[in-house]
């Protein structure tokens, strides 16, 4: 069946058509230059942005793929966790053309759409497996006991992982979104520079913390002038520390579970280091990771649509008084 994927849980506008497991079309429109400038994602702006830009990649989506309205079979959207002002103009565009071409629609949690982007990369992925969801919102480990039936094993407690990034880096003027610029210094710089905390690495909880670790590189470099912090050694040794931390309780979590795979997933899920870490880390104990390809990695709208098919395929849909909502738990999207 040919499913349309809607997206507008952030700052991407993002529209998609996947048939069968295969994407026909992936378009993202990115805000990220306009927030650039405010060093961070400001709502009232992304909801403005979003409906400006639906009608033009739900088109583009259509144009690109070589298909019509008339063709598809079911709507898919992010429904649920996100900006309430963004989330509403997927939602209300989902739900007027579910109406209009009388097809399904089915309402799909954000973090559900990412933990289906490594499975729409890799179909072959072993069920059950771990899945780490590491963006901007969220860091989430969650047990994929079969598709569509989670339990979440870890959470973040304040900020989450790319969130983290994004504030150091905006800390250390080096650019937003942060986690590329980080990534990239970090090239050229020590992780074994400075010696940052990691923070829970070793409690029993797989919940995650990086707010103490975003006041240390505060505290450490705070009033210095920006000439005498090297930079390149403090983002490698930051990222180096939520390296550790992000394989380290993902691991555990598998073999808390026995499981013999774990995808990683979300925007961080590019970081270079964070693969690298995983799959020395995997390789050594015998564990199968894998990444989502890398279009897949950070918001879009063919992982959306992907969990729409299975969402369908089980025989789930959403009635047009489908809401949208802010936060929710990722097990209760119905
Ligand atoms: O999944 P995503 O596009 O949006 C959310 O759902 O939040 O993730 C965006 C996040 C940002 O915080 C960004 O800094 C981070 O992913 N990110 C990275 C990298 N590329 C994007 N973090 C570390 N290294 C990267 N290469
Ligand atoms: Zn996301």
């Amino acid at each position: 069946m040919l499913i349309l994927g809607l997206e507008t849980s952030c700052d991407e506008t993002a529209a998609a058509l996947v048939e069968d497991g295969a994407v026909l079309s992936n378009i993202v429109s990115s805000q990220i230059d306009l927030h650039a400038m405010y060093g961070g994602v400001v709502p009232e702006v992304a909801s403005r942005k979003h409906v400006e830009a639906i009608g033009y990649v739900i088109r583009e989506a259509f144009e690109s793929a070589g298909k019509t309205p008339s063709d598809i079979g079911a709507i898919a959207v992010s429904a649920r966790y996100g900006l309430i002002g963004s989330l509403m103009v997927g939602v209300s565009a989902a739900k007027s053309l579910a109406y209009a071409l009388d097809v399904p629609l089915v309402g799909i949690h954000h973090i559900e759409g990412h933990i289906f982007a490594p499975i729409l990369s890799h179909p072959a992925i072993p069920l059950p497996h771990v899945c780490l969801t590491v963006s901007g919102g969220h860091t989430m480990l969650v047990y994929v006991k079969d598709l569509c039936q989670y339990q979440v094993m870890g959470n973040t407690l304040d900020d989450a992982a790319g969130e983290a990034f994004d504030k150091i880096a905006k800390f250390l003027n080096i650019g937003f979104p942060g986690g590329p610029a980080i990534d990239r210094l970090s090239r050229r710089g020590d992780p074994a520079a400075f010696n940052m905390p990691r923070p829970m690495i070793n409690s029993r909880s797989l919940d995650f913390s990086f707010s103490g670790l975003k006041t240390c590189v505060v505290n450490m470099f705070r009033g210095k002038q920006q000439d005498a912090i090297p930079l390149p050694d403090i983002a490698a040794s930051f990222q180096e520390a939520i390296v550790d931390v992000l394989v380290s309780k993902a691991v555990r979590a598998a073999e808390r579970k026995g499981v013999t795979a774990i995808s990683v997933t979300g925007g961080v899920s590019s970081n270079q280091r964070l693969r690298e870490v995983f799959e020395q880390t995997c390789g050594q104990i015998g564990l199968e990771v894998f990444f989502p390809s890398p279009d897949l990695r950070t918001d879009n709208a063919a992982m959306v649509a992907a969990a729409g098919a299975a969402r369908l395929e089980r025989g789930e849909a959403s009635g047009l008084d489908l809401n949208a909502v802010p936060t929710a738990p990722l097990e209760s999207i119905r």
